[in-house]
């Protein structure tokens, strides 16, 4: 496939070429913030699994440099479109709002004291008022180096929380293998060490947003979710195929129950559960003999003084979390081949990958002449 096919296959990865961000999945944090309003009165970030950069680019753009994207970007097209609709004796008017509008976007309106750290196992390449780290994030290690890029004028080479953050976002993905319950498999332990690292450094309220794969066993987790968010959502972008499995939990509200002591010695639902003792009522199964003869039977129940939330706990009730689809419907479906204007040609990536695992494959297809045999003997380095 060349560059120009997957353009046209792509709309969104030629989008992004064209509006300079490193990855098309800006998008999806663009449309997320559009359904869920996620930057309101956010000022300290932490983006996980980070790389290329993309996440962490519209992050500096819509903080740091106060532009507009997402929630704001839509509300005012939405504006736009009820004026249009409003008719011609309005359009003059709407023509004015809608420059007036365009005018406050220029002025940028950037928040004081953002922070934004951003973590991958990959290199990243600098962005402006993002602190990037290279770690793993399933490694207990990786919590104090991120107090620190947090709070630098800390001393303490302590990994003990401090619960400053008011987002935390996760867009972790591993190399995928194809074996479909492998990479959901390792896509939920991601998904585990972005939730306990949040657990680490979220302020109460703050809100956690993180790639799923939707497996089979998706329900344990949301359900594990809400017993430390007030609202649970699961979201799909118009920019994420729908072929594909993956889907983002948006939780907003974090709540930890009375006791709850968040660490990475002891992540969140280890043997110990949420580490929270609670007093268990078993009520046993009741057998009446009825006036007409009838027998009624019952049946006995273990539950939780606390209801629903502890049923969750116990695998009783079932929870299902609501499940939006959000983009604007005028954006492109990632799943339709558009036809590309005549004059058009192909961009290349804003930031290609800087040290991707396949790079050494690469060098030596190169050296080689290239790939589908177009080999040149004499540029092979043996023979040069
Ligand atoms: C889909 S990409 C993220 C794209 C990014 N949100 C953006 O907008 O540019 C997934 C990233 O997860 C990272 N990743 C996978 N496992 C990781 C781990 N254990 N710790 C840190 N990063 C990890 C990969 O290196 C990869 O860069």
């Amino acid at each position: 496939m060349g560059k120009s096919s997957k353009d046209k296959r792509d709309a969104y990865y030629r989008l992004a070429k064209e509006e300079g961000w490193r990855a098309r999945s800006a998008y999806k944090l663009v449309q997320l913030d559009e359904e869920f309003n996620l930057f309101e009165n956010v000022t300290r970030v932490v983006d996980l699994c980070a790389a290329p950069g993309s996440w962490s680019q519209v992050l500096s753009r819509v903080l740091i440099k106060g532009e507009k994207f997402g929630r704001a970007g839509w509300e005012r097209k939405q504006e736009e479109m009820r004026r249009y609709v409003l008719g011609d004796e309005n359009k003059e008017n709407a023509r004015e709002e809608s420059e007036i509008a365009a005018q406050k976007q220029e002025n940028k309106e950037p928040r004081k004291d953002v922070r934004i750290v951003a973590i991958d196992l990959q290199p990243m390449s600098p962005l402006e008022g993002v602190t990037t780290l290279r770690a793993d994030i399933t490694h207990p290690s990786t919590i104090p180096l991120l107090l620190r890029a947090l709070d630098p004028s800390s001393t303490s080479a302590s990994s003990s929380p401090t619960h400053s953050v008011d987002l935390v976002i996760s867009d972790g993905a591993p190399d995928v293998t194809g074996l479909h319950d492998l990479d959901i498999y390792v896509q939920s332990q991601l998904l585990w060490a972005a939730l306990n690292l949040a657990l680490c450094v979220l302020k109460p309220g703050g809100k956690f947003v993180a790639k799923i794969f939707r497996g089979k066993d998706v329900d344990l987790l949301l359900a594990q979710l809400k017993i430390v968010f007030h609202r649970v959502r699961v979201a799909k972008p118009r920019s994420s195929r729908a072929s594909s499995i993956e889907a983002f939990v948006v939780c907003e509200g974090f709540c930890p129950p009375e006791g709850f002591t968040a660490s990475l010695d002891k992540p969140l639902g280890g043997s110990a559960g949420l580490g929270i003792e609670k007093k268990k009522e078993k009520t046993e199964p009741k057998r009446t003999v009825r006036e007409d003869g009838a027998v009624e039977i019952e049946l006995g129940s273990e539950s939780d003084e606390e209801g629903q939330e502890d049923d969750i706990q116990d695998g009783g009730a079932r929870w299902i979390a609501p499940f939006l689809a959000c983009g604007d419907l005028s954006a492109f479906d990632s799943d339709a081949t558009y036809h590309l204007p005549k004059d058009r040609v192909s961009l290349d990536p804003i930031q290609p990958p800087t040290a991707p695992p396949y790079k050494r494959a690469l060098e030596m297809r190169k050296l080689a002449g290239g790939a589908y045999g177009k080999t040149k003997l004499h540029e092979h380095p043996d023979t040069t």
